[in-house]
């Protein structure tokens, strides 16, 4: 009794870590893609996170050319960021198709598309350590001079520098 709270937080936990291990690969061809440019384009783009759920995204078509800026501007739970993510490669579309440079996203090796997207999140999760371990996270072995010089890179050096 004194651990039946416990135990269902713990299965808690493992199903959501499961679930991420489980989740089928997204397939991406393994030779580099030769891409026209930067431009982004989506055509008749549908997506749907889990069937039950309902469509998200229905027949979006849009351009964003290089060396342009966009803002997408709608309501709360509109599908903005449905489109980011799609973009950043997060999810596969579940009908249409996005290019980058004129080649259909599945058709890009990750590597590379992850040389051309940068993903800022709405929803940012900070590590209980300090901003230098957090900037760190995702390659330990940064040298303490190069975590700050990636800080510099991203305007947000002067800041970390103000917090008490
Ligand atoms: N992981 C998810 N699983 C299932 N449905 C989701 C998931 N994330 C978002 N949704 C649903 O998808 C729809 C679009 O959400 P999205 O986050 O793209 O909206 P948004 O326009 O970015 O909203 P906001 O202005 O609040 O950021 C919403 O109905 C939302 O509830
Ligand atoms: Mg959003």
């Amino acid at each position: 009794m004194t651990f039946a709270d416990e135990l269902a937080v713990v299965g808690t936990s493992v199903g959501e870590i499961n679930a991420i291990l489980e989740a089928a690969e997204l397939h991406r061809p393994k030779k580099y893609a030769s891409l026209n440019d930067a431009a982004i384009r989506m055509e008749h783009v549908s997506f749907t996170y889990k069937q039950e759920d309902g469509e998200v995204l229905h027949g979006i078509s849009l351009d964003i050319a290089s060396s342009t800026v966009t803002a997408l501007v709608g309501y709360f739970g509109s599908g903005k960021s449905a489109i980011a993510k799609l973009i950043a490669g997060f999810w596969d579309v579940s009908g249409g198709r996005v290019t980058l440079g004129s080649v259909d996203l599945k058709e890009v090796l990750l590597a590379q598309f992850n040389r051309q997207i940068a993903y800022v999140s709405q929803d940012n999760y900070l590590f209980d350590r300090t901003v230098r371990e957090n900037i760190r996270t995702s390659c330990m072995s940064t040298s303490d001079t190069e975590v700050e010089a990636v800080a510099k890179v991203a305007e947000c050096d002067g800041f970390i520098r103000a917090l008490d």
